[in-house]
């Protein structure tokens, strides 16, 4: 099965960022917590800056080779979203295309969803 990797945004800043009160980018405290909850669990993980989904952040992408591959944004970066996020990303890791059932996804996922990639078609080379 190949890997699914859950890319984070780390320069996300949300609405309520603030220089005052904030000293980092919403991003970076949400890729902490997703990095922390997807420990021991059979996914990688990565940081990118700039999904290019800013008004709407804080925002990852769940991707396997071969499989959908999603963008999920508007994340408040809080613990219980991350464990969501990690939850679902197994979920595709263990699924065979990708597609995880409805019934089954975690409550803090549903409503963030913003796109879905189809995989690229076999092209026969390489
Ligand atoms: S800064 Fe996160 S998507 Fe652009």
């Amino acid at each position: 099965m190949p890997t699914t990797w859950i890319t984070v945004c780390d320069t996300c800043k949300r609405e309520d960022w603030d220089e005052a009160r904030n000293t980092r980018p919403h991003g970076e405290d949400m890729a902490e917590l997703v990095e922390t909850a997807a420990r021991d669990r059979n996914l990688r993980t990565r940081r990118v800056s700039c999904l290019m989904g800013c008004s709407h952040g804080c925002n990852v992408a769940i991707q396997a080779d071969g499989k959908l591959a999603y963008t999920l944004g508007g994340f408040a970066p809080e613990a219980e979203a991350a464990q969501a996020i990690v939850d679902y990303a197994e979920m595709h890791a263990e699924s065979e295309t990708g597609r995880v059932p409805f019934r089954q996804w975690p409550q803090g996922v549903k409503g963030h969803f913003v796109t879905r990639h189809p995989p690229l078609p076999d092209d026969g080379e390489g």
